[in-house]
């Protein structure tokens, strides 16, 4: 065979080879084999020194020919494949938008938190501040400036955790009023605030206390503050959590730190008033103590009881959640059972 013969050949083959390869491995091994330097198209211009010397230029052209066309049908094909390729793994990796999403389990307050809450929503809108307190207290503000001296007999309901034998897990969020008393400038208009948080107290077996729970006070002090405002405010709270039509009423009681002092009762919120098992058919249902702020206090928080004065309440976030859900046992809320805490959701 000629060697012009051979190269058309080649070129066939060549040709053929690319054509068929499959992946771009095998289009570079086609190369190797024909182009490489063992290739069998180099071997054949290896050859043409043999040559006439007329010969040469005429099949040194068509050599070159050749193998420009496959170089050219290489780089054609190695190009194919590569976009083929990449088109399937744009196929494989496509992301269906349109597809349902997994849903995220979303959490929600705690009940108690969500009474507190609507509470702190409530008194925001009445013009009332948001002070919350250490847990860990100075016996100080917890007992003595609210007018509970040592020794006092009512220190003994409210017994504790000393931390030292001056500092204590506060017993009521109370030792707010003192401390925000003191820091309160008077001559330029009344102190309102609540003050939500947890307190502590030792424990007996009993299904409606627990070692710790949550309270909010509360505390208005300036000038003609009345127990009209105290009644009418209380009212407002009561309505607010348990609905329109419940009246409160107070009766006399007492707390070392306010004079007068009362317990609060709503109308049951089950029965209206009629009687039933949650207000041992008394029509009431008792939910907070308050009064008038005790010259005392106010003395010894540096507030001239001649000039200023107001009232206090304190509340129980966690009575309110048994009553409003007819929950019977306190520790329930403390437990973290999901399935327990997930009922109670106010907003819906
Ligand atoms: N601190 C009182 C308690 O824990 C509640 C209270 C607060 C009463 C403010 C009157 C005024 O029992």
């Amino acid at each position: 065979m000629g060697l012009k013969e051979r190269l058309e050949q080649l070129r066939k083959e060549g040709l053929q080879q690319i054509a068929n390869s499959s992946d771009p491995d095998k289009v570079n091994a086609v190369r190797v084999s024909m182009l490489g330097k063992k290739g069998s198209l180099t071997a054949v211009l290896r050859g043409m020194k043999d040559l006439a010397a007329d010969q040469r230029p005429v099949v040194g052209k068509y050599a070159n020919e050749v193998r420009n066309d496959l170089q050219a049908a290489i780089e054609k094909r190695s190009a194919e494949l590569a976009k083929n390729i990449l088109n399937a793994k744009l196929q494989a990796e496509t992301l269906d938008v349109t597809l349902p999403g997994t849903a995220v389990a979303q959490g929600q307050p705690h009940v108690i938190q969500q009474i507190i809450d609507q509470l702190e929503d409530l008194f925001i809108g009445m013009g009332y501040q948001i002070a919350v307190g250490d847990e860990v207290e100075e016996e100080v503000y917890n007992f003595e400036k609210l007018n509970l001296p040592k020794d006092h007999p009512a220190r003994d309901m409210q017994d504790t955790f000393y931390v030292t034998p001056s500092v204590l897990m506060r017993t009521q969020t109370s030792p707010m009023q003192a401390r925000m008393m003191e820091k309160h400038d008077f001559t330029k208009g009344p102190l309102k605030m609540i003050s939500p948080g947890k307190v502590y107290r030792r424990d007996t077996d009993d299904p409606t206390h627990s070692h710790q729970f949550n309270q909010v006070e509360g505390l208005v002090v300036g000038k003609h503050v009345t127990m009209a405002d105290l009644k009418g405010t209380l009212q407002e709270v009561a309505r607010n959590l348990f609905g329109d039509d419940l009246d409160i009423r107070l009766r006399p009681s007492y707390f070392p730190f306010t004079e007068p002092s009362v317990e609060v009762d709503i109308t049951c919120f089950k029965c209206k008033g009629k009687g039933c098992a949650i207000c041992k058919n008394t029509g009431w249902i008792e939910v907070l103590g308050a009064g008038m702020v005790h010259p005392n206090v106010l003395q010894m928080s540096g507030v001239d009881p001649e000039k200023y004065g107001g009232f206090a309440f304190g509340l129980g976030p966690d009575r309110f959640a048994m009553l409003k859900y007819g929950v019977e046992d306190i520790r329930d809320f403390y437990l973290n059972d999901v399935r327990f805490l997930t009922q109670f959701n106010e907003k819906g």
